[in-house]
């Protein structure tokens, strides 16, 4: 199969791209095309338009009409089709262009086509791969609490910030900096030692558990009143390369699951899914509970983006590592040994 060919205004060096460009990333929440109108995205630089029919079908293709090159978002959805606004081309879900209003009895090429990209909707997400191993089935995380109608998901609109997806990633599993920029939420000063934790391989990744005893300043967040702390017992499951599941366990069976899938949108910038669901106080309104996670990840966000270099070095001598970053350190050596080395180091 010929080589796929980057996007116009591609930022990646060509050996990262195309390391990135073999796995699968979220472009939207699945409700996210639930309005019936053409959502824009862009994934390692390539601009992609993506759309549910009628029949619930998600479509996603490269987001330019090859009539005269204008991108389909300013265009429309009717029905299963998409509409161009510069001369109104119409193309149906395979891609195929359907109609040329300004020449009704000529018969459509065959050429006339989007460009489709590979996609599958799965756990509240529509994933997207640009260049798909032809004989593997795609490796997705497995998060049952997803499936599970005991658990309310909620989210926000995912936000972009001006990072690596690798450094964001990275935070997110970083057990030791609860206690320091968190301590406006759940981080507990007075416990700032890192207990020695293990990091077990799993099929798709590592595992870790990692009990803590955070502040507990916001009883709405928790679920629990009365007490200044709160312990908890975290679970992390991280799938390679670039998903993870926190599981945060409160006593009584109570459970807050935090999701994160940083997607690369081009070098230097990263749309974050980040996302919960929790299988308690499904009165508490979603609004009360997102406004909690975004404070939590407003400590995070100039942290993250002000890390240099920028791409997370995964030649481990390149920063120095102590006892609690043996997860970080797992997760980097995975990343290079997938080859995505070139992709995360400056
Ligand atoms: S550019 Fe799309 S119809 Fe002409
Ligand atoms: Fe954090």
């Amino acid at each position: 199969m010929p080589a796929i060919s980057l996007p116009r205004h591609n930022t990646f060096p060509e050996a990262e791209w195309r390391a990135l460009a073999r796995h699968w990333y979220p472009i939207a929440y699945s409700d996210e095309l639930d309005a019936g109108k053409p959502l824009a995205r862009t994934l390692l630089d390539e601009p992609l338009i993506a759309y549910r029919t009628t029949g619930r079908q998600v479509v996603v293709a490269r987001d330019l009409c090859i009539h005269r090159g204008v991108p389909l978002r300013h265009g429309w959805q009717e029905g299963d089709e998409l509409v161009c606004a510069y001369h109104g081309f119409r193309y149906g879900a395979d891609g195929r262009c359907t109609a040329i209003p300004a020449q009704p009895d000529l018969p459509v090429p065959k050429k006339l086509c989007l460009s489709t990209v590979a996609s599958i909707e799965r756990l509240g997400l529509v994933w997207v791969c640009l260049d798909p191993a032809a004989d593997t089935a795609p490796a997705l995380p497995d998060w049952p609490e997803l499936s599970d109608p005991a658990y309310r998901m909620m989210h926000d609109p995912p936000p972009e910030w001006d990072c690596t997806p690798g450094r964001q990633l990275e935070n997110f599993i970083d057990v030791g900096h609860f206690s320091w920029i968190h301590v406006g939420t759940f981080g507990n000063r007075a416990q700032p030692e890192v207990a020695p934790y293990d990091v077990v391989k799993t099929p798709g990744g590592f595992r870790v558990a990692y009990p803590y005893l955070a502040a507990n300043p916001d009883a709405t967040a928790t679920g629990f009143s009365g007490s200044s702390t709160i312990q908890r017992w975290m679970t992390y499951d991280l799938h390679l390369p670039l998903a993870c599941r926190l599981v945060v366990e409160y006593e009584g069976g109570k459970r807050h699951c935090i999701f994160d899938a940083p997607t690369p949108v081009s070098r230097r910038k990263t749309r974050i899914f980040f996302f919960i669901a929790r299988n308690y106080d499904h009165h508490v309104p979603a609004e009360d509970l997102l406004a909690w996670e975004r404070k939590i990840l407003a400590e995070d966000k100039p942290i993250v983006e002000s890390q240099r270099p920028e791409d997370l070095p995964v030649d481990l001598s390149e920063e120095f590592h102590i006892r609690s970053d043996r997860f970080s350190v797992a997760f980097r050596t995975a990343l290079r040994d997938l080859g995505l080395g070139p992709a995360y180091s400056a």
